[in-house]
């Protein structure tokens, strides 16, 4: 009885051991934090012009995106800042796009809506401007 009982003890303690590290291996690992913030440029350009943001912004290949009332986007993947203030890095611009008005609630740009998933994409077309 009392040998039984130990090893039912040696089990359990095993499996103790063992779980936490079951458990680690399962989760999920991102390969490298860059393809966190990556996206598609081909589809950015679609949305940049589904969005109208051509209506504020010269952006160069977009159709219709002709405006003034924003800097003109052409070249922008060789600026170093954005709006002046922020360097110039995906992450800054993808949360530029999706909610500018929480980096300067001063901003004449308007948060639109964007996703952080299309501002992705439209990040990566900007950032092809060169
Ligand atoms: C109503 C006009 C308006 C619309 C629509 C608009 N923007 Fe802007 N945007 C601005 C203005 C004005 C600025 C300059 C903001 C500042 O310096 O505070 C700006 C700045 C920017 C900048 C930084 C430019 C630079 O020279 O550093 C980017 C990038 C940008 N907008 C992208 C977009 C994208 C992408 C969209 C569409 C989702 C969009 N904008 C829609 C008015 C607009």
């Amino acid at each position: 009885m009392r040998l039984r009982k130990n090893g039912y003890a040696a089990r359990a303690g095993v499996a103790a051991l063992l779980l936490p590290l079951a458990l680690c291996a399962c989760q999920p690992r991102k390969p490298y934090p860059q393809a966190d913030v990556g996206g598609d440029a081909r589809r950015g350009k679609a949305l940049l012009a589904q969005f109208q943001c051509g209506s504020c912004h010269h952006i160069p290949d977009v159709e219709a995106a002709r405006g003034k009332a924003g800097p003109s986007l052409a070249e922008f993947g060789l600026r170093s800042y954005i709006a002046g203030r922020w360097p110039n890095q995906q992450a800054n611009l993808v949360r530029w796009i999706s909610a500018p008005r929480s980096m300067d609630p001063a901003t004449s740009m308007p948060d639109m809506g964007v996703s952080n998933d299309d501002a992705r994409h439209m990040a990566a077309y900007l950032h092809s401007l060169k």
